[in-house]
């Protein structure tokens, strides 16, 4: 069985008319007629109920026609993920952990639309652990995300790290505070931590800085999301450990305090193929530090 077999039969079952499926696919409609009858064949099995006067599918039928069109989704796929990989299309796609979106990436991904027009830029939101995948299969060129992950195909720049601090519920004891917490002050609170899945993620360097003292929370409570854990925040359900530039997202039933200690950072690391010495990544990553001069922000 061939791909255009396929097509063939994609085509006749959604005009349910021979005709105007030929006139679809460029094609008179005897030799359309045939190629039905040899799927039918090669396949041993009736998809068309032969006796109605519209084409109607028989159930074997039914089963062929959403398998063939996954099979049709896979094939232009791979055709397009082959094309990026080669580079015969220019274009730039960005795989990144939804907490980069409260730092620098917005920044990123406009300027970078702005500067190189000519290039079509594709976002896709993904755990740093998807990211690697989504790199080897060539879903996705570059990704932004906060694990270190060891894979041989797969270079790693750490860009930054960045500062962890604490949302507090307002009007909390500790937010009063002139200096900043210490790890040491939070242990009497419920710890919200984010994103519960897939680990290891953020809330993993959030516990290790628990851990790495000897220390541990009084409770833990997983979820999913950043923009929950503050809700429940506010809620005064307990306090968390977010990134620095969470910092942005002003809330007034929320206030941010400083964290003592050097350790307590989350890093932010762009990832993509080894093999790639693409343009579009060279100017991913010099426009990235461009940024990071023109905003004053510490790097590497
Ligand atoms: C940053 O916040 O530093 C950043 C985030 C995503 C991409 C590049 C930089």
């Amino acid at each position: 069985m061939e791909l255009r077999h396929l097509r063939y039969f994609v085509a006749v079952v959604e005009e349910r008319n021979i005709t105007r499926a030929a006139l679809r696919l460029h094609m008179a409609q005897p030799p359309l007629s045939r190629q039905i009858r040899q799927l039918e064949d090669l396949l041993g099995a009736q998809l068309f109920v032969r006796n109605s006067r519209l084409l109607e599918l028989t159930d074997t039928g039914r089963f062929f026609y959403s398998h063939a069109l996954q099979v049709l989704a896979q094939a232009d796929q791979l055709e397009s993920m082959t094309r990026r990989v080669s580079k015969v299309e220019r274009g730039l796609s960005v795989g990144f952990v939804g907490s980069t979106l409260y730092g620098l990436l917005p920044k990123v991904i406009r300027r970078f639309r702005n500067e190189y027009s000519d290039v079509v830029l594709t976002l896709h939101e993904l755990s740093t652990m998807d990211q690697i995948k989504a790199l080897s299969d060539g879903t996705i060129d570059v990704g932004f995300g906060r694990i270190r992950y060891e894979d041989p195909k797969v270079r790693r720049i750490v860009l930054r790290d960045e500062r962890m601090i604490v949302a507090l519920p307002a009007g909390h004891a500790l937010s009063e505070s002139r200096q900043a917490l210490s790890i040491r002050d939070l242990i009497n609170d419920t710890l919200i931590i984010f994103p519960k899945a897939p680990r290891p993620s953020f809330a993993d360097q959030v516990l290790a800085g628990f851990r790495d003292r000897g220390l541990q929370p009084k409770s833990i409570y997983e979820t999913r999301e950043v923009q929950i854990a503050l809700g429940l925040v506010a809620a005064g359900e307990g306090i968390s450990i977010v990134p620095g530039s969470i910092y942005g997202l002003k809330r007034d039933d929320v206030s941010y305090k400083e964290l003592d200690g050097e350790d307590l950072t989350s890093p932010i690391i762009m990832s993509f193929r080894a093999s790639d010495e693409s343009e579009e990544l060279s100017r991913m990553l010099d426009l990235i530090y461009r940024l990071y001069e023109e905003e004053n922000i510490d790097h590497f």
